[in-house]
């Protein structure tokens, strides 16, 4: 066989990649003698993914429940891979597809880059909700739901990091106290988040179960978690950019779309869908253990923001307003049933 320079050249460059960590190319090389060709299903763990949907009862519908749950976890975690990346400043890869650490600085195109491809999942994730609202048959919804309390998707630890790690936490404490604690130490800002009292038993006024197993799993991993993403948060970042940066009209349009994206669009396309199952019209429905859902899930009522400073006064105000009433009103000219 005739080594041409092409070949040449790539062995030089694996010889200088196993130098660099001290490693024998030729026991490499050997390694690919013996080594299978990789195929799709080992790559991808087709059998291990399709082995995860373990349906509580025989409602066939409760497959597409578990599995579009399971797609948003995978979403959601993209969504924090690319929010990390960011936090620290970007990989640097060598042309030999080696780590080589985390860059010195943030740029700007970079930022601006990865905050599109999170819009991206999350516009994703908002237009394909329709799976969940129209996808199932509402008779075997609410019987298969029954086999499931007092678990909910209140419970997703994902969403809780993607928010720890967007902004200050001073901007998810629970509204009425958000001014009191606004210059208070994050881990107390975290201890009074809005979600705390969310899932709350609405004839009682106390914590639902979903909420204290939540709460008893991952609160002290949040408090971990913002330790470490508090300091370098996406609104962080965005304050340590120079002041020309700062002005950057896709960055601002991307971290405008993001707050929307987060605070009012998914959260709306997620309402909408507990209206649709759980709303009867009598206006006692009752979510996961008897939760206050009607009053805790509009985006109207909680009004998150994540980047007050990028919106006027006005914006503010009308947070979540035009989407809340396209959802009441639909459910007056429907006679309250969605
Ligand atoms: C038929 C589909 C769904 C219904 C009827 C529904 C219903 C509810 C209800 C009633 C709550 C309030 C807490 C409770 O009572 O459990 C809630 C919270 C929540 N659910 Fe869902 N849900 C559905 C699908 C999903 C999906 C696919 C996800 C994605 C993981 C999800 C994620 C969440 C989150 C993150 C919360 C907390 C929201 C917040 O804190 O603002 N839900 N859901």
């Amino acid at each position: 066989m005739e080594i041409t320079p092409e070949i040449k050249q790539r062995l030089e460059q694996l010889s200088n990649k196993y130098a660099a960590i001290g490693q024998d190319l030729v026991s490499y090389l050997d390694g690919l003698i013996y080594a299978n060709p990789l195929n799709y299903w080992d790559y991808i763990e087709v059998e291990a993914l399709l082995s995860l949907q373990k349906p509580k009862t025989d409602y066939p519908d409760e497959k597409i429940f578990i599995v579009y749950h399971q797609i948003t976890e995978l979403y959601f975690n993209l969504i924090i891979h690319e929010i990390d990346q960011i936090c620290r400043n970007g990989k640097v890869i060598s042309e030999t597809g080696q780590d080589l650490g985390w860059n010195e600085k943030l740029s700007t195109d970079f930022f601006i880059s990865r905050l599109k491809r999170c819009n991206m999942y999350f516009t994703t994730l908002t237009s394909s909700f329709d799976v969940m609202r129209f996808g199932m048959e509402k008779e075997q919804f609410t019987k298969f739901r029954m086999s499931l309390l007092s678990s909910s998707g209140f419970q997703t630890a994902a969403y809780r990091r993607i928010e720890i790690a967007c902004t200050d936490l001073k901007y998810l404490v629970y509204e009425k106290e958000r001014e009191r604690l606004k210059d208070s130490d994050f881990h107390e800002q975290l201890d009074n988040v809005y979600w705390r009292r969310g899932a709350i038993v609405e004839e009682t006024g106390q914590k639902a179960l979903t909420l204290k197993d939540f709460e008893d799993k991952y609160l002290q991993e949040f408090h971990d978690f913002a330790d470490t993403y508090q300091p370098m948060n996406l609104w962080k970042k965005f304050s340590s950019l120079s002041e020309s940066d700062r002005k950057n009209p896709s960055l601002l349009k991307e971290l405008r779309e993001l707050d929307i994206n987060i605070n009012v669009n998914w959260p709306l396309a997620h309402y909408k869908t507990a209206v649709h199952y759980l709303a009867r019209g009598t206006g006692d429905e009752k979510g996961t253990g008897g939760t206050n859902w009607q009053k805790y899930l509009p985006p109207r009522f909680q009004r998150r923001i994540f980047y007050p400073e990028l919106w006027n006064d006005q914006e503010k105000q009308d947070w979540g307003k035009k989407w809340v009433n396209e959802v009441l009103s639909d459910q007056i000219k429907t006679g309250s049933k969605i």
